[in-house]
């Protein structure tokens, strides 16, 4: 026991008497009491409500990080209180909140409960002497980092239990592949999913195409990757355009977290031959959901001459990700709305794009010459280019007429070309109708995926469900691709 703690106490308890007052033993005791035991005050709730009474002090009471149980309860008395009579109190309490320790005191006397099976026991009634003499294995017992390990092992223990019981659902019902998979993103481990481990199969990469700027391509990239890997697919993202969207959409800041920081970018990928994709990708974590991104810089714009000059520039991204075909499942690049040279470097990088239109008649009256830019790179290569359909952003959902009128429209385009390209509109319950959470949440000061909505302190309840009202559909956009990929593959 260290002389530290002995005078630290000693003058602690000096500062009551036995004329002292309950407020004055809080004070004066236990919150000198709780930071010697590694609390800081944001730790502790005072006067906690429990029922229709208040208790003193709630120790480390659940948050939305640690939703456990609060780990200690106290219950000051002034000390001319017998506190034989209130260990009914302490008790009650503990009940009421399934704390795991009690503490009842009046600044003299020390009884400490263990809270087990809810029924509190008293394991100690200690004096102050006894108090200072036993400070070491008190404080072991009370303190903060005594609680966390305590804490680490419970989220443990939990996470295997709940893999465990998905195990035994998933056999239940019989589908063991879609529980599995939901299983694998929630474990702390990363496993390699065993359906992916045997297919082996290549990444998909996809160009999100539409040369009309403003048609919800960069937010469709932005969802419908989280929702893939929020289905179990490894995504990638490129962001190719100079306006950099996707990439301050997902919270990176061209200039702040890359420039400044010395860090590489999309120009560094497509002119330097040193660059590495692996040096250029950014990690980000939302929850469950991981995107690895590939940042782009307004520096792209000046580069067109330069990446004229590059020998065989139209090929260098393909070249560059041809090694990480197993990494991913899922490559998804965001070209500018122009005609470019990264358009063209986008397109012979991709075996497949993916057309997303807003329902109104500008975007779809270009899309006919989206579709056969896409045809015209489709026929000009070696292998070809799928063209996996045409998804809907950013429509009303309350007008009803337009949308016949536009999406038959589209139909119309469609049946005009070429039948053995398959081009279909995506199905209604895939379409991303128009709400004004999607377009803040890419806002710089939010700047997430929207299923990060829910985690968000700053949002309604109403701005939440609309969050995941919109996400919802991204998921279905998702599945629907999967599927359409899936059908592609084996034709
Ligand atoms: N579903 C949606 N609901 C509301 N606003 C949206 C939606 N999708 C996109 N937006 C907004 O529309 C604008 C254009 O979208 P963006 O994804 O940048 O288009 P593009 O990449 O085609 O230029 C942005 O301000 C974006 O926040
Ligand atoms: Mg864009």
């Amino acid at each position: 026991m260290s002389a530290d703690y002995t005078s630290n106490l000693q003058s602690i308890f000096n500062n009551i008497s036995p004329e002292s007052s309950e407020s004055d033993v809080e004070k004066k005791v236990i919150v000198p009491l709780l930071q010697m035991l590694g609390y800081s005050p944001k730790d502790w709730e005072p006067q906690a409500v429990v029922g229709k009474s208040k208790l003193d002090f709630l120790v480390l009471s659940p948050t939305s990080e640690i939703p456990y149980a609060p780990y200690l309860v106290i219950e000051v008395k002034a000390p001319s209180k017998n506190l034989a009579q209130n260990i009914w109190q302490i008790n009650d309490y503990m009940r009421k909140t399934v704390a795991f320790i009690g503490l009842l005191t009046n600044g003299y006397e020390f009884r400490i409960i263990y809270n087990y099976q809810l029924k509190p026991k008293e394991i100690l009634n200690y004096s102050q002497k006894d108090f200072i003499d036993n400070f070491d294995s008190l404080n072991k017992l009370l303190s903060k980092p005594t609680f966390l390990t305590i804490y680490k092992t419970i989220y443990q223990n939990e996470q295997s239990f709940r893999s465990k019981f998905l195990e035994q659902i998933s056999k239940l019902f019989k589908d063991e592949k879609t529980i599995t998979n939901v299983n694998e993103k929630s474990s702390t481990e990363k496993i390699i999913p065993p359906a992916i481990e045997k297919e082996k199969e290549k990444s998909m990469i996809i160009t999100i195409f539409n040369n009309k700027g403003g048609v919800g391509k960069t937010t469709t990239t932005i969802n419908l990757a989280a929702a893939l890997s929020k289905l179990g697919k490894r995504v990638l993202l490129i962001d190719i355009d100079a306006q950099a969207n996707l990439t301050t959409g997902l919270g990176i800041d061209p200039l702040e977290d890359i420039e400044d920081q010395g860090k590489k970018d999309i120009t560094d990928l497509l002119l330097d031959p040193r660059t590495k994709l692996e040096d250029v990708v950014i990690h980000k974590q939302w929850d469950d959901v991981e995107l690895d991104i590939v940042p782009s810089h307004i520096r792209l714009s000046d580069m067109e001459a330069a990446l004229i000059m590059t020998p065989d520039v139209d090929r260098v991204l393909s070249k560059k990700l041809r090694r990480y075909n197993e990494k991913y499942d899922y490559v998804l690049i965001d070209p500018p709305p122009s005609f470019g040279k990264a358009n063209t470097i986008s397109l012979m990088a991709s075996s497949a794009v993916f057309i997303p239109t807003q329902l109104t008649p500008y975007p779809v009256r270009a899309l006919e010459y989206v579709i056969n830019r896409a045809i015209a790179v489709d026929e000009s290569r070696d292998d070809s280019l799928h063209i996996l359909g045409i998804a809907v952003s950013m429509y009303e959902r309350s007008a009803s007429k337009n949308i016949t009128t536009m999406s038959q429209k589209i139909l119309e385009i469609i049946a005009k070309k070429d039948e053995s390209k398959d081009l279909e509109l995506f199905p209604r319950h895939t379409w991303i109708p128009r709400l004004t959470i999607v377009a803040n949440a890419s806002d710089t000061d939010k700047a997430y995926p929207l299923c990060y909505a829910e985690f968000d302190k700053s949002l309604s309840s109403k701005e939440k469900e609309s969050a995941q009202d919109a996400f919802n559909c991204y998921i279905e956009l998702g599945k629907y691709l999967i599927s359409a990929v899936d059908k592609k593959r084996s034709k």
